[in-house]
């Protein structure tokens, strides 16, 4: 098991104060803070290496173009992907989704085609493909969640036929911590012909996530959730798959050759090799850099361990939400079985941002609202939820805290 008080030791910002009270950050799902090992990477970078990448034979940049590349090797290697061809480095699992929509779908989808999204997705996973459908002129087909927040595996797989080319899915809910079961999705998507794109923004921070089990075609995830910087993250594609894709965006470094022709006056154009292909423009090697470190710190902690540890600090949470408080309610699933640390709630007459502004007075840090998932909240028949998510830092003396001031808020 981990040793929660230890890691804390590496996070600066859990020695701060928030309101002259020490910081509980249980807003894990929206960001993760980063270890000291992560802020102190990105320093040396500017301050020993920082160059252009893949631009110039000088000496900062063949050393840029290294930390560079080998942070995708890093990436590749930490989700069981064949080697960097299949990790393309975007700004987070938004723009990782919506190069799958482009590259993928605008050039694929056709009218009479189908895309499956489920009702837990969030909107990063739901408005790229509705705004795709309207260019595209394909369906969308949305899968139910059954009460208890798991998706209804019969409502897929009276879904899906041969008209579906991309089922999406996320691995883990951003709002319950439902673990789906992806394995089987991709198994019944691949009978049908169709490609999986799954959305790891909250599994790759928090279990170990292995791209051949999950069989997945797309994987998308995010550096800011797994202790990493904002402004990188990941889209693992299948190599085969991504040879055959257009590119994203135009510009420079996803070239090989622009020739221009004379005779037509245009420039016939190549593509650089993968993953380069797909990140045009100057890149961000420094949140390439900082993903690295990040991936090193989570590999070092073990990713198993960080799965049980939020296991347990989710059972802890709940139980003790159900004993000591009456008016609070936990939504979707009632047991932690199949579930990461995130835990969404409410408690009667309050509203959810009333809640998270308690909590703030006391320095615990939730979020309130409908987390980027408006049709779940719609399923559930929630205006909103609050929602304590957990990571590695996070003790069940935090939590006991939090639990004495869900009482006051109950008193209130
Ligand atoms: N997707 C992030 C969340 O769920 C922002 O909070």
């Amino acid at each position: 098991m981990l040793d929660p008080y230890k890691i804390r030791e590496d996070f600066p910002i859990l020695e701060r104060k928030v309101n002259n009270n020490p910081l509980i950050y249980f807003d894990n799902a929206a960001t993760s803070q980063k270890p000291r090992q992560v802020i102190e990477a990105i320093k040396s970078f500017y301050e020993n290496h920082n160059a252009n990448v893949h631009r110039a034979v000088h000496t900062l940049s063949q050393e840029a173009s290294e930390l560079y590349e080998n942070a995708h090797e890093e990436v590749a290697r930490f989700i069981n992907a064949s080697g960097m061809e299949e990790t393309i480095f975007v700004r987070g699992t938004t723009e990782a989704i919506n190069l799958v929509a482009y590259s993928q779908g605008l050039h694929n989808l056709k009218e009479n085609d189908e895309v499956i999204v489920t009702l837990m997705e969030h909107h990063s996973n739901i408005v790229p493909w509705e705004i795709l459908s309207k260019i595209a002129g394909f369906n969308i087909k949305y899968v139910d969640v059954n009460n208890d927040g798991t998706i209804n595996y019969e409502s897929f797989e009276g879904a899906i036929s041969k008209k579906t080319k991309i089922v999406c899915v996320s691995h883990v809910s951003n709002v319950t911590g439902v673990v789906n079961d992806v394995r089987r999705i991709a198994k019944t998507a691949h009978e049908y012909g169709s490609l999986v794109l799954v959305d790891g923004a909250q599994s790759v921070p928090h279990l170990p996530v292995n791209v051949k089990d999950l069989d997945a075609d797309f994987l998308a995830f995010s550096g800011h959730k797994m202790l990493g910087p904002t402004g990188i993250g990941v889209l693992y594609g299948r190599r085969e798959i991504l040879e055959e894709m257009e590119p994203f965006q135009g510009g420079g470094e996803m070239i090989r050759a622009v020739e221009f022709s004379s005779k037509t006056r245009r420039c016939s154009i190549t593509w650089n090799d993968l993953p380069w292909k797909f990140e045009a423009g100057t890149p961000n090697v420094c949140g390439g850099v900082g993903l690295t470190e990040a991936v090193k710190y989570l590999k070092k902690v073990g990713m198993e361990n960080v799965k049980e540890h939020e296991e347990a600090l989710t059972k802890y949470a709940m139980s003790k939400m159900r004993e000591c408080c009456k008016k609070v309610k936990i939504y979707g699933p009632q047991t932690p079985t199949a579930k990461c640390g995130i835990v969404p709630f409410g408690v009667d007459g309050v509203s959810s941002h009333d809640i998270a502004l308690f909590l703030d007075n006391y320095g615990i840090m939730v979020r309130s609202g409908f987390h980027c998932a408006q049709p779940l909240h719609e399923v559930f028949r929630l205006n909103s939820s609050a929602r304590a998510s957990f990571y590695i830092y996070n003790t069940c003396e935090e939590i006991d805290r939090f639990i004495e001031i869900l009482k006051e808020i109950e008193q209130f």
